[in-house]
């Protein structure tokens, strides 16, 4: 299965998780409908941007810095920081269309206007973002992929460590939460390879959220059924 849009020059790129689940609620049909175009960056997509213009991550919130949430599942960190933070500019990033209909009521509810989404494929958003452009990157509880062989599936690898490595700008923060000790042997083995510095110095610096921290929908899943959160903080080097 592929998110990549279905122009010609299009690059096919693999996608193994879930784009579609159980049937939407008619409000969430309704977000969709009215909320998810002026909100989507549309120069991602190949049929509007077939010649891959870099965005122009300024003008989408006025000159404020941006910063990225990738895969952002039912968005509730995602509002939590946008609310939070009203400073900046936050692009959240998800290919589950029932994900991005339930981050839409939350947007409603909550009022926030710093959001923008990207309903696809984190890879598609990176080929059109500047070099530097963002300031700060989330990546909570990604995939596990927990057999040997689909390892290479992981966001932990140099396909997406490398463009992500390129558009945040030096001194960046990364924040990786997983619960699977494996993802964080690889995490702490792929990530600094792709250029940044793991900033724990003591335990509590892994076992602890941080200060502005929001439980999502998978870590209490996680929690629930016994498994220890790993709250991971790298900075891009400069
Ligand atoms: C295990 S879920 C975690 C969701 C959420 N972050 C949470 O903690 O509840 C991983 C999410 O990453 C998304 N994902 C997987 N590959 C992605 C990609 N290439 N670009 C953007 N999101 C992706 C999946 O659709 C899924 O919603």
């Amino acid at each position: 299965m592929t998110t990549s849009n279905k122009h010609p020059d299009a690059p096919w790129r693999n996608f193994y998780g879930r784009i579609k689940g159980k049937s939407l609620k008619a409000s969430q049909e309704a977000y969709l409908d009215e909320d998810l175009a002026a909100l989507s960056p549309g120069a991602v997509d190949w049929d509007v941007n077939p010649d891959r213009l870099p965005l122009d991550v300024a003008a989408l919130f006025e000159g404020r810095p941006a910063w990225l949430e990738i895969g952002f599942g039912g968005g509730e960190h995602l509002v939590h920081q946008a609310s939070t933070h009203g400073d900046v500019g936050i692009i959240g990033c998800e290919p589950y269309i029932n994900g991005v209909a339930m981050l839409l009521g939350k947007i409603r509810r909550a009022g926030v206007t710093n959001l923008r989404v990207h309903p696809g494929d984190v890879r598609n958003l990176f080929d059109v973002l500047p070099d530097a452009s963002i300031d700060r990157a989330f990546l909570l509880y990604p995939d596990p992929w927990p057999k040997k062989r689909h390892h290479r599936r992981r966001f932990v690898t140099p396909d997406h460590l490398q463009p992500l490595a390129r558009v945040l700008r030096p001194g960046a923060i990364f924040r990786v939460a997983t619960d699977i000790p494996d993802y964080v042997r690889q995490t702490l083995v792929e990530v600094p390879k792709a250029g940044f510095e793991w900033l724990a110095e003591q335990p509590s610096d892994w076992r602890q959220p941080w200060d502005d921290w929001y439980s999502t929908r998978y870590e209490q899943k996680a929690l629930r059924e016994g498994r220890v959160p790993h709250y991971l903080t790298f900075r891009r080097n400069g």
